[in-house]
């Protein structure tokens, strides 16, 4: 993809404060692109991008994108991440998580076909529900339970496809859709109850690990600097509207297997503690990422052991920030 004449490209990322979005923030910027940033910091924090302090090419922007913006300088690209990711987050905010995949991806399309820019949404794995195909390729409809607690967040993403594809066809907006699965390294809280760093923080502080139900359900964890170089290409390569892709590792694992892991890269006893299995919690999940394989010439490479390995460290290495805390 190339800047409009003689400018360089500008990329406006929305949750660029959260987890996903402060790694591509870093990313765009390493491929020199300038990069708009907006978050409203509820789920994300301003550490994340602290680093980026001082970088001409880097603004943030401190903006709630359910109420309506503008950006008045040039946009090439808009990726819609901005939403609360972890079942945690989105079953204490589900009607904002509702809201910021309708009436905030509406605001970034808007913003998007304005801009004759290009778009694309961070939709999730969780659009395939407690699948009934196994692995799930993109052509596979889904399971969702429409009235459950997940719903907030399963159909939220749902619409927010829908809107996208609707703007493509309807506006011929050049608009691509990420579905992302399980995806972990640096930078992900403490608390926010996604299982890796749950599993890291009570390994390191040496107090039993949550599993929930038996273990054995199985899910796929890709490292993150494996997802960001993929939605960077599906970002950047051309011939791609109206395309929808998958994005994770393949290799699937139990809990038990991965909790396994996590003690041993610890240095710590197995001590696990089991908790109720929460409602609508998908048995299986694992990419089909032959699309992805073939489309953008991407697999991921960093194995489990070694985005572990990385992660423990930066965990480590990192005071728990207030709202961090510790948390089954
Ligand atoms: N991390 C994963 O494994 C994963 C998997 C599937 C999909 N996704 C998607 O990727 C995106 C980012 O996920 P993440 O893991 O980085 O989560 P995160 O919670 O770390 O980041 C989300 C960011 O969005 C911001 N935000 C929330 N509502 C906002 C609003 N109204 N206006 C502006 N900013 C707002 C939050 O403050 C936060 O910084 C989300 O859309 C999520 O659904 C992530």
């Amino acid at each position: 993809m190339s800047a409009r004449s003689g400018s360089p490209a500008t990329v406006l990322i929305t949750g660029a404060a959260g987890f996903l979005g402060s790694h591509l923030c870093d990313h765009f910027l390493a491929q020199d692109w300038h990069v708009v940033g907006a978050d409203n910091l509820l789920t994300g924090a301003a550490r994340n991008l602290a680093h980026l302090a001082g970088d001409t090419r880097f603004r943030f922007l401190r903006q709630d994108v359910t109420k309506p913006f503008v950006i008045d300088d040039p946009v090439d690209l808009v990726l819609h991440f901005a939403c609360p990711a972890s079942p945690r987050d989105y079953l204490r905010h589900p009607i904002h998580t509702l809201k910021v995949d309708s009436v905030g991806a509406l605001h970034t399309l808007g913003l998007a076909k304005a801009h004759h820019a290009r778009y694309l949404l961070a939709s999730t794995s969780e659009v395939y529900g407690d699948p009934q195909v196994h692995p799930q390729p993109e052509s596979y409809w889904g399971h969702v339970n429409p009235l459950g607690p997940r719903s907030a967040y399963d159909e939220a993403k749902r619409f927010a496809e829908a809107l996208t594809m609707a703007y493509h066809r309807s506006h011929g907006l050049d608009a691509r859709i990420v579905r992302i699965f399980n995806t972990y390294g640096p930078r992900m809280r403490a608390g926010d109850g996604r299982v890796i760093p749950q599993f890291i923080t009570h390994a390191l502080a040496g107090i039993p690990l949550p599993v929930h139900g038996d273990g054995r359900q199985t899910r796929s964890f890709c490292f993150v600097d494996d997802l960001v170089e993929g939605i960077y290409r599906l970002a950047t390569y051309d011939g791609l509207a109206g395309e929808v892709f998958n994005l994770g590792n393949p290799e699937e694992i139990t809990l038990l297997e991965l909790a396994e892991s996590v003690a041993s890269l610890v240095k710590t006893p197995l001590d696990l503690v089991h908790l109720p299995l929460p409602q609508d919690d998908p048995a299986r999940r694992r990419p089909d990422i032959r699309k992805a394989q073939a489309g953008l010439g991407w697999s991921p490479t960093v194995p489990l052991r070694e985005g572990l390995r990385r992660t423990i460290e930066w965990f480590a290495s990192v005071a728990p920030a207030q709202d961090d805390r510790i948390s089954a």
